[in-house]
């Protein structure tokens, strides 16, 4: 079964009503949230997410679950297997946007366009516990964002952040430019001081192909390993980070340069 064929399913059946819970701050209120939807308003005033361009995954802390939880759904979405267990991943929580969902709409309505996933205890599939509301499903680029979570915590225990943005000067340069990593990196660097201290390691860049696929998802983490950031040519990019601002200032970096 395909990684989206159960999509169709989850969103047949539906997700359960919140959990009425009596006491504690709800989900959206919670900071980890907060400045979650705020980057996704950033993202979308600097012209990075027209339409429903770009996406974003946050692998949330023992303590967000810890506050979370009460508001998790009575009854879960079923569960949707991967095209292959994540088994670093087993177990593991994640605040993510919802496929088709357009970021300039996130903070009118975070339980409608963004959602959280948790990962069985074998990574082997995921479902929904909270958010997604009106029968959304995660981002349709969740193969990527989970890859390249496991790739990066390879190389940085700390790392909680994945996202994906369309910047429009990254964009047209992999129209101008020669797409090779090295390359693509000195030009940045040329361009911009501050990027070398930004981004000692680089950009790697990635030929065009078709998006939302394991294979993208594979490269994509494989490039990952030796930056934290990675252009998609005729596409967009892909940042990590410990924290939000850190993901979202390696594009800012890069996109100004
Ligand atoms: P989603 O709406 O599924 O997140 O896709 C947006 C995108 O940018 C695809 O690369
Ligand atoms: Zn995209």
């Amino acid at each position: 079964m395909g990684f989206f064929d159960s999509a169709q399913e989850v969103l047949d059946k539906g997700v359960s009503a919140a959990k009425g819970a009596v006491s504690g701050v709800a989900v959206e209120q919670q900071s980890f949230v907060k400045q979650f939807v705020r980057m996704c308003d950033d993202g979308w005033r600097q012209g990075w997410h027209e339409r429903n361009g770009g996406n974003a995954s946050y692998r949330m802390a023992p303590e967000d679950v810890q506050s979370c939880k009460g508001f998790f759904y009575d009854t879960p979405s079923s569960w949707v297997a991967l095209p292959s267990p994540l088994l670093n991943l087993a177990g593991e929580k994640f605040l993510v946007t919802a496929a088709g969902s357009h970021m300039r709409n996130v903070s009118l309505d975070p339980a409608a366009n963004i959602g959280i996933v948790e990962l069985d205890d074998t990574g082997s599939s995921w479902r929904i516990v909270w958010g997604f509301k009106g029968g959304g499903v995660p981002t349709s680029e969740l193969p990527s964002h989970l890859m390249g979570h496991i790739s990066r915590l390879a190389a940085d225990a700390e790392n909680r952040v994945v996202m994906h943005s369309h910047p429009t000067n990254l964009i047209a340069m992999t129209c101008v430019h020669e797409l090779d990593s090295r390359e693509f990196t000195r030009t940045l660097w040329r361009m911009n001081n501050e990027c070398i201290m930004v981004l000692p390691d680089g950009v790697n860049v990635l030929p065009w192909q078709l998006c939302g696929t394991s294979d993208i998802g594979v490269e994509t983490a494989r490039e990952f390993k030796t930056a934290r950031v990675v252009v998609w040519a005729h596409h967009g990019v892909y940042a990590c980070g410990a924290s939000l601002d850190d993901a979202f200032g390696l594009i800012e970096s890069a996109e100004k340069a």
